[in-house]
């Protein structure tokens, strides 16, 4: 039987992409096995390929930030990333390096299966939104292959560009709403009609959780 631990050892060791050389730590991601939300980025910086540890530098602190603004400890989310190997100098992974990495990252939602899915920016977006903007979906519950998948903007891309802070976090203070919206739909139905002859709900009031 797979399980995260044996993704992980298999992720330090892993060469099958150019990342293996130049890393020193490949960072498999952390976080419990039954975590009702994962979060993927994009890939290790230089903090991250020096401890071994996903989001432990500046973006990962204003990160647990988010996640403490939604209610959330750290340790109750999975972290993960696109590819688990430091590009170097920070550069984007390419096609090839990801669709390498991309086991790992299937291996690692299939064991957690979790509730919820946050892409944190375009490389982990892509996968679920091809051929979308962020700027048009972000924060937006999408409903597929029985779960939800939120897009929202990287942590470092709003430390760089203040614009883009507030509708992160507003983004992340929605988050306790979404997966209780998640559960719901998961429970079996409470009342006495037949499942699945309603429209699919949106959350009280909030105008922008509108599931497509
Ligand atoms: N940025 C990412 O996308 N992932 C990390 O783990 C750290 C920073
Ligand atoms: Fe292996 Fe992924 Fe690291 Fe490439 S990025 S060496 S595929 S673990």
């Amino acid at each position: 039987m797979d399980d995260l631990k044996i993704v992980a050892a298999e992720v330090r060791a892993c060469k099958l992409c150019g990342l293996a050389p130049t890393r020193k730590n490949a960072v498999p991601g952390e976080g419990p096995e039954n975590a009702e939300v994962m979060l993927i980025g994009e890939g290790p910086g230089f903090n991250e390929d020096q401890q071994g540890r996903p989001f432990v530098g500046p973006s990962g602190q204003f990160l647990t930030e988010l996640l403490a603004s939604a209610g959330f400890k750290r340790s109750e989310v999975f972290i993960a990333n696109v590819v688990k190997c430091r590009p170097p100098s920070n550069r984007d992974p390419q096609p090839d390096e990801i669709s390498a990495c991309r086991a790992y990252l299937d291996r690692q939602i299939a064991l957690i299966n979790p509730k919820i899915i946050i892409t944190l920016g375009r490389f982990s977006m892509a996968r679920w939104f091809p051929n979308e903007r962020i700027s048009a979906i972000h924060g937006r519950a999408k409903n597929t292959e029985g779960r939800i998948v939120v897009a929202m903007y990287h942590p470092a891309a709003a430390l760089h560009n203040p614009a883009l802070r507030q509708p992160l976090e507003e983004d992340f203070k929605r988050l306790r709403e979404i997966l209780a919206d998640a559960q719901k739909k998961a429970a079996p139905p409470a009342s006495k009609k037949p499942a699945n002859t309603e429209p699919e709900e949106k959350s009280g009031g909030a105008e922008q959780l509108s599931l497509f």
